[in-house]
C-alpha cells in the first residue's frame, strides 16, 4: 500500500527535482564564436566557460587563434576541458571540417552553440550584393552550417542554442542584421521542428541591450548610457545573463523546451511616462 512517504520519493525521483547545479559530465559542447575576444568577454566565450565548468568537454570554434587559445586556456583553468578548433563560419567546407575535427578529438556532439554575428547597421536599401551577402554569411548562413553539419554527429539526442538579437523587434531602419537575425530566428524554430523526432532541441536567446566585447566595439559612453536608460529595468545585461539563459537551454533543466526564442533583455524597452490615456474620455457627439 502506498503511503505518503512513498508518493514523495517517487515523485521527487526526477532529475530535473533539485536545485543543484546542472552537470553536464560527458557530454560535448560545440561553441561557434566561443574564443575569449577581448577583456569585457563574450556570449559564446561565457558559454563555453559554463559548459567546462559543468562538465562537458568543450569545442571552442573560432576563426580567431589567440582568442580561441584564451578561451581554452580559462576552461582549463577553471577545472574543465577544451580545445580550439580553427573554422571561419561562411565558408562551408571550414565549417564542415571543423565539426569532423572536432568528432575525431572528442567521438560526438551533444550539445552546440553559435554565438557569431554583427555588424549591418546600415540601411538594406543603401548597400551592395557584397555588404549584404556578408551580414547575411555571419548572423544567418553560418548558423545553417554549423547546425546543418554538427546534426549529423548528434546520434543520441542534445541541444542547439542561437543567439538572436532584440534587432528583430524593431521596424526600422530596414538593417540587413536586423532581416538576418529574424532569418535566423525562422531557422532556429524550424530546425527545432525536424530535428524533434531525434531528441535533438533547438532554441535561441533574444539578446537585449547587453555590455560586453561585441558591444564595446563601436559604442561611446554616453551612447551607453541612453541603451541603459531605454531598458525597461534601467540596467545593461552582460554577456552572462545571455550564457545563463542559453546554459539553461542547453541543460536538461529544459529538456521539454524546442522551437522558442528567448529574450533576454531586461524586460525590453523601457516605457517612459505616458502623457495621455489613449480612448478614456467620454465619445463626442458628432456635430450635427
Ligand atoms: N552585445 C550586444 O549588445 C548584442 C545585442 C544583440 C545581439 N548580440 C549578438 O551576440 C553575439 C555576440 O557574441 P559575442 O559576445 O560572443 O561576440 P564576441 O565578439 O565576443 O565573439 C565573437 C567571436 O566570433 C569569432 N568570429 C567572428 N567571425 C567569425 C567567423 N567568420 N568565423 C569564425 N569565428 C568568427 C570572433 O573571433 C570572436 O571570438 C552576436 O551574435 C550578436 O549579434 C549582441
Amino acid at each position: 500500500m502506498s503511503t505518503t512517504d512513498d508518493w514523495a520519493a517517487q515523485t521527487t525521483a526526477d532529475p530535473l527535482a533539485t536545485t543543484e547545479g546542472e552537470r553536464l559530465d560527458g557530454r560535448v559542447a560545440l561553441v561557434a564564436g566561443g574564443g575569449l575576444s577581448g577583456p569585457l568577454g563574450g556570449v559564446g566565450f561565457s558559454i563555453a566557460w559554463l559548459c567546462g565548468s559543468a562538465g562537458a568537454h568543450v569545442a571552442v570554434v573560432d576563426r580567431d587563434q589567440a582568442a580561441g587559445v584564451r578561451a581554452v586556456a580559462a576552461i582549463r583553468d577553471a577545472g574543465g576541458e577544451a580545445e580550439w578548433f580553427s573554422a571561419d563560419v561562411t565558408d562551408s567546407a571550414s565549417v564542415e571540417s571543423a565539426v569532423d575535427a572536432v568528432v575525431r578529438r572528442f567521438g560526438r556532439i551533444d550539445l552546440v552553440a553559435d554565438s557569431i554575428g554583427g555588424g549591418g547597421a546600415v540601411p538594406a536599401l543603401e548597400i551592395d550584393d557584397d555588404e549584404f551577402d556578408r551580414v547575411m554569411q555571419l548572423n544567418f548562413l553560418s548558423a545553417w552550417r554549423i547546425i546543418k553539419f554538427a546534426q549529423r554527429h548528434m546520434t543520441a539526442g542534445g541541444s542547439v542554442v542561437t543567439i538572436s538579437s532584440g534587432a528583430t523587434e524593431g521596424r526600422g531602419p530596414t538593417m540587413p542584421y536586423t532581416i538576418a537575425k529574424t532569418a535566423l530566428e525562422k531557422l532556429t524554430v524550424g530546425a527545432a521542428s525536424s530535428l524533434a523526432p531525434r531528441g535533438i532541441r533547438v532554441n535561441g536567446v533574444r539578446v537585449g541591450m547587453i555590455w560586453g566585447a561585441f558591444a564595446a566595439r563601436g559604442m561611446t559612453e554616453e551612447q551607453r548610457e541612453l541603451r541603459r536608460q531605454n531598458v525597461a529595468l534601467q540596467t545593461e545585461g552582460t554577456v552572462w545573463d545571455i550564457a545563463s539563459a542559453a546554459f539553461f537551454l542547453l541543460s536538461d533543466r529544459a529538456r521539454w523546451v524546442s522551437g522558442q526564442v528567448l529574450a533576454v533583455d531586461g524586460g525590453g524597452f523601457a516605457m517612459k511616462a505616458n502623457t495621455g490615456a489613449a480612448g478614456s474620455a467620454p465619445a463626442r457627439k458628432a456635430a450635427s
